[in-house]
C-alpha cells in the first residue's frame, strides 16, 4: 500500500466520523461519552463494543477487534485498504486522485476472498432450500447439528450435478479463471470444466478476519470415499496456516485463557454445539509452528483431545515439541479407544468432557506415560531408550528452573541417578530450537503485553506532552516488546517533527495484523483521572527495573559462561560490569 498520499488519507479521515460509519451498519447507543453495541465480529448478548468519538476509534473488549473507521469498513465489509478509503471518501465528497490503487496484488485477493464468500452463500442457500438440501439437513441434524450452529459457522451443501456452480457462478459474473484459481472447479478430459465439489456437506474455512479462504466437504454416506474432499492450497488458501473455527472461538479462548485443539470439522462443530465455545479444529493435520503461534496469539495454553487410537505415535509425540519450542504450554487429553470428542460427548456430556479437560496431562507426564507403553518401563534397557526419548524434549526447554525440575523428575520416575541423567543430557543438544537458532532471548517475544509498556503507552496516547518526559528518561532499546516498539518509534518520530500523535492515524501508518486491536484497546482503556503524571513516573521506573535486571541476568549468563571457557579475564570484566549494575539500583 502506501500508494495514497498520506495527506489525502489525512483529509478523508478528517472528514467522516466513526459514529456515522458504524452505525451505517450496527445500531449504537450513547453510553456517556462513547456509544456501544453488541460487537458485529463475535456473538455476544451483552455490549463490549465500543466507540469514541473523541478519539475516532472503535474498540470491543470481548474479541480485541478494533480500529479506527477505515478499520471498522474494512473488517465489516471485507474490504481492502484502498476500497475502504475509496468508499469513504465517496461519502465525504472528496475526489480522490486516479492514484493507481494496486489492482494486481490488493484489489486481485480481495476479489478472490469476495468471491469464496459469494460460493460459500450459494451452498449454505442451497442446503436451506427445501427441496435441494433434504438430505444434507437431515444429515446434519442426524448428527446433533442445530440451525443456529449452520447459520454461525455457514454450512452447506454442494449439489449432486457436475455444474451447480459454474453456472450460478458464471451468472454472477465471475469467470472460469477465478474459480480455477480458489479451487472451485477442474478442468475436464474432453468437455469442459466440472465442479469439485459434488453432493456433499460443505464446511467453509474462515481465517481470523472471518473471510473464507477454502472448503472442506464431506460425503453424506459413510460408506462413500474419500470422505473429505478439501480446497487445494491457493494464493488465499495455505494449508497448516489457519485453524478450523478459530474466528469463532476467540471469545471463549478469552474467558478460559486456553484453547482446546481437535483434529475434524464435526469434532469443533460438535464440541461447539454442546456449548463448548474455545474450540478449534486442526484438520487432521500434525500442528504447525504457524498454527501454535496462531493459538498464542489468544490464549494462555492448549489443550490436545487426541483420538483414543493414534496417541503414541512416534511422530505425534514428537510433533509436542514444538510447544515446547515455542514455549506455550500444552496439556493432553486421550479419549478412551475408539472415540473422537464428538462421540465422546454425545455419549457421555459436556461435563464430563471437560472434566477430561481440565485433568488433561502436562506434556511431561503424557509423553512418559506413552513412552513406558512403547519400552518396558521396569527394565534398564526400556529407561534406558525412555530417556533418549525425553532428553531431548527436556533440553528445548528455556527456562533453566523448569528444566532441572523435569531432570529431577525423570531420573526419579525412571529410578537413574540424577548425575547420570545430566550427563546424558549433554548430548542431547536442543539445536533444532526456534529461539535457539534465532539467537533470540525469551522475553524479547512475549505473547501478551507487558502492563507496564502497555500503561505508558496509553499515558502517551491520552497527553502527548507526556512523550517530552519518555524521551528524556528511556531509549527505545529500553522497550521489550517488539510491536510496543514500533508504536513507540513512531511516536517519537512524529514528535520530533512537532507532528501530533493522534491513534487514529497512527492505525493507518502501522502495518501489522494487531495494531489497529492494541492502539484501541489501550486507547479505549480507563483514564487516569489525574494520577496520570504519577503512573508515568511509575512505569517509566519498572520498565527501567525490568530492563536493568535483564542486563543482570545476561551479565550472569556470560560470566559463567565465560568461567566455563576458563577465560578468568572476561569473567572479571563481566563481574565487575554486573557489580556496577547490581549497586545501581534506583
Ligand atoms: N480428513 C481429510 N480427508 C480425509 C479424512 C480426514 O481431510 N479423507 C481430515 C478432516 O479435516 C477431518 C479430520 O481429518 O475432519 C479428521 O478425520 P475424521 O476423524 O475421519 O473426521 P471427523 O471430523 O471425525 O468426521 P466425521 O465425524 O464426520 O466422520
Ligand atoms: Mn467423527
Amino acid at each position: 500500500m502506501g500508494r495514497i498520499p498520506d495527506d489525502i488519507v489525512d483529509e478523508v479521515q478528517a472528514k467522516v466520523n466513526i459514529v456515522d460509519v458504524v452505525s451505517a451498519h450496527i445500531p449504537l447507543k450513547k453510553a456517556g461519552r462513547n456509544f456501544k453495541a453488541n460487537c458485529p465480529f463475535h456473538n455476544e448478548k451483552t455490549p463490549s463494543f465500543v466507540v469514541n468519538p473523541d478519539k475516532q476509534i472503535f474498540h470491543c473488549f470481548g474479541c480485541g477487534a478494533g480500529g479506527n473507521a477505515f478499520g471498522f469498513l474494512m473488517k465489516y465489509s471485507n474490504l481492502s485498504f484502498p476500497e475502504a478509503l475509496r468508499a469513504l471518501a465517496d461519502k465525504a465528497g472528496i475526489r480522490l486522485p486516479d492514484v493507481k490503487i494496486d489492482h494486481t496484488s490488493v484489489s486481485r485477493l480481495s476479489l478472490l476472498y469476495r468471491f469464496n464468500q459469494v460460493v460459500a452463500e450459494y451452498y449454505y442457500n442451497n442446503l436451506l432450500n427445501a427441496q435441494l438440501g433434504r438430505r444434507a439437513l437431515s444429515y446434519l441434524t442426524s448428527r446433533g447439528i442445530k440451525r443456529e450452529l449452520i447459520d454461525k459457522f455457514k454450512i452447506g451443501y454442494a449439489p449432486p450435478g457436475w455444474d451447480g456452480l459454474l453456472k450460478f457462478a458464471k451468472s454472477k459474473g465471475y469467470s472460469e479463471e477465478a474459480m480455477e484459481r480458489l479451487g472451485l472447479i477442474l478442468p475436464g478430459k474432453e468437455k469442459g470444466h466440472y465442479d469439485r465439489f459434488r453432493d456433499r456437506v460443505i464446511y467453509p474455512i474462515f481465517d481470523l478476519k472471518s473471510r473464507v479462504v477454502g472448503f472442506g466437504a464431506r460425503v453424506l454416506d459413510d460408506g462413500d470415499s474419500p470422505k473429505y474432499l478439501n480446497s487445494p492450497e491457493t494464493e488465499i488458501y495455505v494449508k497448516g496456516s489457519n485453524l478450523y473455527g478459530l474466528n469463532f472461538a476467540i471469545p471463549g479462548i478469552r474467558t478460559r485463557n486456553d484453547v482446546i485443539v481437535v483434529e475434524g470439522y464435526m469434532d469443533s462443530l460438535s464440541l461447539f454445539q454442546h456449548g463448548v465455545e474455545n474450540v478449534v479444529a486442526s484438520l487432521g493435520t500434525a500442528l504447525t509452528v504457524d498454527q501454535i503461534r496462531l493459538m498464542k496469539k489468544f490464549a494462555k495454553s492448549a489443550v490436545m483431545v487426541f483420538d483414543g487410537d493414534m496417541a503414541g505415535e512416534g511422530a505425534m509425540l514428537r510433533g509436542l515439541d514444538l510447544f515446547i519450542e515455542e514455549s506455550f504450554e500444552v496439556k493432553i487429553v486421550e479419549l478412551p479407544k475408539g472415540m473422537d470428542p464428538d462421540d465422546y460427548i454425545k455419549k457421555n456430556s459436556r461435563d464430563a468432557f471437560m472434566g477430561m479437560v481440565d485433568n488433561a496431562k502436562g506434556l511431561f507426564d503424557y509423553k512418559v506415560s506413552m513412552l513406558e507403553k512403547r519400552f518396558d518401563g521396569k527394565s534398564a534397557e526400556g529407561n534406558y531408550r525412555i530417556a533418549q526419548e525425553m532428553l531431548p524434549s527436556i533440553a528445548k526447554i528455556s527456562s533453566a528452573i523448569l528444566k532441572a525440575e523435569y531432570l529431577k523428575r525423570l531420573a526419579e520416575r525412571l529410578n537413574m541417578k540424577e548425575s547420570d541423567i545430566r550427563e546424558e543430557m549433554k548430548r542431547a543438544r536442543p539445536d533444532s530450537s526456534y529461539a535457539h537458532k534465532q539467537g533470540i532471548p525469551l522475553s524479547a517475544k512475549p505473547v501478551n503485553l507487558d502492563p507496564a509498556e502497555k500503561m505508558l503507552l496509553g499515558l502517551m496516547l491520552e497527553d502527548s506532552k507526556r512523550l517530552d518526559t519518555v524521551i528524556a528518561e528511556l531509549n527505545l532499546d529500553d522497550f521489550m516488546d517488539p510491536r510496543i516498539k514500533m508504536f513507540i518509534e513512531y511516536m517519537y518520530r512524529r514528535h520530533s517533527k512537532g507532528s501530533p500523535v493522534e491513534p487514529a492515524k497512527m492505525m493507518n501508518e502501522l502495518d501489522g495484523e494487531d495494531a489497529g486491536s492494541i492502539i484501541s484497546e489501550i486507547a479505549c482503556g480507563c483514564g487516569t483521572s489525574g494520577e496520570g503524571d504519577r503512573a508515568l513516573k511509575d512505569c517509566i521506573g519498572r520498565i527501567k527495573e525490568r530492563k536493568r535486571k535483564f542486563e543482570i541476568d545476561k551479565l550472569k549468563m556470560q560470566i559463567k559462561r565465560a568461567q566455563d571457557e576458563n577465560n578468568e579475564e572476561k569473567a572479571m570484566m563481566l563481574l565487575s560490569k554486573c557489580n556496577q549494575l547490581l549497586k545501581s539500583n534506583r
